[in-house]
């Protein structure tokens, strides 16, 4: 499968036509950002590990029944997926309280939250990716609400799946956040899965093992990914990856 020409090219990842009419390439970039862009750093093999673990786990997830837009890892840094119709809402479960629950609600970091919770997001990023709910996202047309009921019942379906794998590991999903859209008029999960997108502490010690770490400050950003993947039983390629 080729490349043709570049469709778009988001904070972390560019997006690709192919020869094909119904599929794109993923290109993973070692591009980082953080606050709505205002933090860019290029960290060095991410697009590589990024690209090997979301890879691992869309597997994962399609073993386990929930349908994926991707199709097969193409490189270190590239995937080749389905062409959806994106549906600009971003689905957020919680298990544990962190980030923006903490900062809203005053809620104390690292409580349990059961039942977890679920939220709606606009992907808007100069609004900053607002919090909206079922009824703005009808009467907007983002989303159906026989759409976002099949979004919600697939975010619960990929928490049951993860939360099982991650404690192999010895970790905690503490939260994530998905992306889904439209093929062959069907819900299909899409973006990715990696650790910029979902919060990962380890079970005993709590240790941060996701992006956080960039955010924050802590460092080993990619050490932290490479020992997630590591503890799952990824296989990284060795070398560099491309800029
Ligand atoms: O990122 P922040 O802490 O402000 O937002 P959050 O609502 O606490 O994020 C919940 C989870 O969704 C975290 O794992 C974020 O990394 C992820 N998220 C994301 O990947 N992209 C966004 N635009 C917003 C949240």
């Amino acid at each position: 499968m080729k490349k043709r020409q570049e469709l778009y090219a988001g904070k972390a990842k560019s997006v690709y036509t192919t020869d094909a009419p119904d599929r794109l390439i993923l290109e993973f970039r070692d591009d980082t950002s953080a606050f709505d862009g205002k933090r860019k750093e290029a960290l060095e093999r991410k697009g590589m590990v990024n690209n090997v673990f979301n890879a691992f786990i869309m597997e994962r997830l399609e073993d386990a029944g929930i349908p994926t837009h991707f199709d097969k890892r193409l490189s270190d840094t590239e995937s080749l997926v389905k062409k959806m119709d994106m549906i600009p809402v971003e689905c957020v479960v919680r298990n544990i309280a962190a980030g923006g629950l903490v900062k809203r609600l005053g809620v104390e970091e690292g409580a349990t939250l059961e039942p977890p919770t679920f939220e709606l997001f606009l992907k808007d990023d100069e609004r900053g990716d607002p919090m909206i709910n079922e009824s703005l996202a009808e009467t907007f047309g983002w989303a159906t609400p026989e759409q976002l009921g099949e979004m919600k019942a697939l975010t619960f379906k990929v928490n049951r799946v993860l939360k099982q794998l991650f404690a192999e590991g010895e970790m905690l999903l503490v939260d994530y956040k998905l992306e889904f859209g439209l093929y062959d008029g069907r819900i299909i999960l899409g973006d990715e899965f990696s650790p910029d997108g979902c919060r990962l502490w380890d079970a005993n010690t709590r240790e941060k093992m996701d992006k956080d770490r960039f955010r924050q400050g802590l460092g080993g950003v990619i050490e932290a990914y490479e020992e997630v993947g590591r503890r799952l039983g990824v296989v990284f390629p060795e070398g560099q990856s491309t800029p």
